[in-house]
């Protein structure tokens, strides 16, 4: 029992850490972050793969900016009707939890309007998933945080081997 119980433990640890190491962090803009209307947020999309796991980060001022996720109706058109979900911090992380397209949109002035705005299509993770291509350079600077969670996860194992 114990063998099969450390079996199953270990087999979980393994899948934690293939997610944890595949994880990507996405800061929305790149070195622009969040903050400018006049930069392509389509155009910063395009050469990058967004799976299921993986967060989006947005960094702002939140006395210029902030962050709504839309369907493709109010995306098109610019509009964020009470009760819309909102993003209001300054550094906001969101989880990319489930497949599909995603929109989002700044709802402060004209911002969306003059391209503060960009959609996303997310694919599901797992083995079956192809391989990301090679990083483009500004995913350098976010990759490293995905450490963190792997070392958790290897001390865990290590902590319960030789417990
Ligand atoms: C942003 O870039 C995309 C893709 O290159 C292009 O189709 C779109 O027209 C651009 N938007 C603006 C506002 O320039
Ligand atoms: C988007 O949301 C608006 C407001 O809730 C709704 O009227 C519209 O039908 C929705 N469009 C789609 C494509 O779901």
């Amino acid at each position: 029992m114990a063998c099969s119980a450390r079996f199953l433990f270990l087999t979980t640890s393994m899948v934690m850490l293939f997610s944890a190491a595949t994880a990507v962090d996405h800061i929305v803009g790149g070195d622009q972050g969040w903050t400018n209307p006049e930069f392509n947020y389509t155009e910063w999309t395009q050469d990058k793969v967004f799976q299921v796991g993986d967060n989006l980060l947005f960094k702002y001022d939140n006395t210029k900016h902030n962050v709504f996720k839309l369907n493709s109706t109010l995306f098109n058109s610019c509009s964020f009707p009470a009760g819309t979900e909102s993003l209001a911090g300054e550094n906001d992380v969101v989880h990319l939890t489930t497949p599909g397209r995603k929109w989002y949109a700044c709802g402060i002035n004209d911002h969306c309007l003059r391209g503060m705005k960009f959609a996303i299509t997310v694919l599901a993770n797992g083995p079956s998933s192809a391989p990301a291509p090679p990083p483009p350079s500004s995913h350098a600077l976010s990759s490293s945080t995905s450490y963190g969670p792997l070392m958790a996860a290897m001390l865990a194992v290590a902590a319960f081997i030789f417990a």
